[in-house]
């Protein structure tokens, strides 16, 4: 059966590592190249077929973000705002994001991450229209600084640790997830982490350790950057 998503990009966040340009532009409206960042997990949510978006910023931020994307007529999308007051972390978009959703399953992006290469739309549409629950994993050469998850010969995640001293493999999950219509009621029962944020690692292990939770490898062909440093922007 084909389902329709509804898309969430989390685009606040301090942006400490950038300082001080982000001081004053939030870092999802950086250029990268000829456009802002934002854009790219637009573009991504467009090859999810995504119809229904919410862009959840901080709260000085929302105007700026506004006067960008409008209300996503140009796209043939309806674009929504939301704020998130502090940031509590990368799950607290899936509470955030509670009523827009509604019984919906959805995909969720974080603003400063960009995916490209040849076969992406075939890749994004097949996950978007899939029942599954899935992250997207690339193997990075330094698993210490990532997530990491170990998967099967289905895809299943079987292990999934947040910046292990001995990972089990180089596969980082990515800033894209794909979730079912329960997410938000998971979310809500995860308890802040030691450094104060609802952790995306701590949910997807909720989906993990319930055998839900699967992930497609990025592979050769394919670049993933997580914009948040300068080096990684430039
Ligand atoms: P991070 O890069 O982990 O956080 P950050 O943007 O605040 O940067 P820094 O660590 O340099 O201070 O976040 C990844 C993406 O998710 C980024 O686009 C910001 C967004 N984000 C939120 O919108 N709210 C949050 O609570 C968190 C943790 C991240």
């Amino acid at each position: 059966m084909m389902i329709q998503r509804k898309g969430i990009i989390l685009a606040g966040g301090n942006g400490t590592r950038l300082r001080p340009i982000t001081n004053t532009i939030p870092k999802c409206l950086l250029p990268v190249y000829d456009k802002p960042m934002i854009y790219y997990s637009l573009s991504a949510m467009l090859l999810c077929e995504i119809k229904d978006l919410l862009i959840i910023t901080r709260p000085e931020d929302k105007n700026s973000f506004k006067r960008l994307l409008g209300d996503g007529y140009q796209w043939g999308i309806k674009v929504k705002y939301a704020v998130q007051p502090k940031p509590r972390g990368i799950a607290d978009a899936l509470i955030i994001g509670e009523k827009f959703l509604g019984q919906s399953s959805c995909v969720l992006m974080l603003g400063d991450n960009l995916f490209y290469g040849n076969g992406l739309e075939r890749k994004l549409q097949k996950l978007s229209r899939s029942e599954k629950n899935s992250v997207l994993a690339y193997e990075v050469k330094d698993p210490e600084r990532f997530g990491i998850c170990e998967i099967n010969s289905s895809g299943l995640v079987v292990s999934l640790k947040e910046k292990p001293s001995k990972p089990k493999s180089n596969l980082a999950v990515t800033g894209l997830y794909f979730y079912d219509k329960n997410v938000s009621s998971v979310a809500k029962k995860l308890k802040p982490s030691k450094r104060g944020e609802l952790e995306i690692t701590d949910l997807n292990m909720r989906y993990m350790e319930n055998n839900k939770l699967y992930a497609e490898v990025l592979g050769k062909g394919f670049s993933w950057f997580d914009a948040g440093t300068i080096e990684s922007l430039l």
